[in-house]
């Protein structure tokens, strides 16, 4: 990071978040502000691209604004704007591309873009505690389950990442299926809270053990099975069982995957981040597990697991070196590696 002081703000609009803060490189965190579309979307069970673009363009004017009181600055104050490049929905990408391009044009200031998944990568870099390098990251959001190696900020190499379903997508499908709002992961989770994982499911690449992929769509369409299955004995309690069950498999899955991945690089410091790293039970059996197999575990505070604008601040200042002082162009992309491809 930069022995100077610099103020960035930050830009998150890549899905049904409008997230908007304000980093500083020597005080940290000055500020943020999030809206959550999810009331809007939840009536369509997902995220409608359309509706998610035309609510981010009301919303982030306020918030910056928002943003900039609490504070206690103005624009004069702030040395760039960071945003959200990719991956994401075009759409809400581009928004958030075009706003802040206007905003630093208007400012006189440059522009940073900022890969979505770094954000999240770097999130627990928000904290007093912040992670030791060079460590494992677990990325596991709705739209990604990654294992990088990161040997230094910039320097991820991809260990492994879902053959098909994210985590985060696995489990708002099966709350879809289990009649749980949208998105559902939380639902789930507090829902497994009341049942015992008495089903027996399938545990992912079971046989592939010294992949670092991961697979969910056959633990997911055994869940269904299941859930055909039980259908006649759907009392809320065979549901909380099969969520608990569902809920047991994956995190087992992650937490062996995680493991694997620090013994085969050597390292002994785990990174967790994305919506699904705020999930309790994942925390208690990965807390579990590094007691046993000695390693240390950073996660973003939960507000920071999904998606926000603090992680592109914050992304944003130590991407500064790649600050655009005079492109206007504005070069957004739904799908983007953060890593050079295996
Ligand atoms: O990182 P995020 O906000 O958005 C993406 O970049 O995708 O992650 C959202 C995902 C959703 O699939 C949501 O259901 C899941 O994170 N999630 C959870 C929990 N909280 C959010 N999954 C399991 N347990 C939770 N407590
Ligand atoms: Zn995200």
């Amino acid at each position: 990071m930069y022995s100077f002081s610099m103020k960035i703000l930050g830009i998150e609009t890549s899905c049904d978040e409008t997230g908007v803060a304000i980093y500083d490189t020597e005080q940290g965190l000055l500020a943020h502000t999030l809206y959550s579309q999810i009331d809007l979307h939840a009536l369509y069970g997902g995220v409608v691209p359309e509706l998610a673009s035309r609510n981010h363009i009301q919303k982030l004017l306020p918030l910056v604004r928002e943003c900039l009181t609490q504070a206690g600055v103005t624009e004069t104050d702030i040395a760039g704007i960071a945003y959200t490049y990719a991956p994401g929905l075009i759409g809400a990408l581009m928004i958030g591309a075009a706003f802040a391009k206007s905003l630093a044009y208007a400012w006189k200031i440059p522009t940073i873009p900022v890969h979505h998944m770094e954000g999240h990568l770097l999130a627990p870099f928000l904290e007093d505690q912040k992670p030791k390098l060079p460590f494992v990251a677990l990325l596991v959001s709705g739209g990604h389950t990654q294992l990088l190696e990161v040997k230094a900020i910039g320097d991820y190499t991809l260990l492994g990442e879902t053959l098909d379903d994210a985590a985060g997508e696995a489990f708002d499908k099966v709350a879809k299926l289990l009649g749980l709002p949208y998105p559902g992961g939380k639902y789930l989770a507090k829902l497994a809270e009341t049942g015992t994982a008495k089903f027996k499911l399938p545990l992912p690449l079971a046989n592939k053990r010294d992949s670092l992929d991961f697979s969910f769509s056959g633990l997911k369409t055994a869940t269904r099975l299941l859930i055909e299955r039980e259908l006649n004995n759907e009392t809320e309690t065979t549901k909380a069982d099969i969520a608990a069950s569902f809920e047991t498999v994956m995190i087992q899955s992650l937490t062996q995957k995680a493991v694997r991945a620090l013994k085969s690089t050597g390292h002994n410091t785990l990174v967790i981040s994305g919506g699904v790293s705020a999930n309790q039970r994942l925390r208690a059996k990965l807390a579990e597990v590094a007691l046993k197999e000695r390693f240390e575990i950073f996660y973003p505070r939960l507000d920071f697991c999904t998606d926000n604008g603090a992680m592109i601040a914050l992304a944003g200042a130590y991407n500064f070196k790649t600050a655009q002082t005079q492109s206007l162009n504005i070069e957004v992309k739904a799908r983007a590696m953060l890593y050079p491809s295996r």
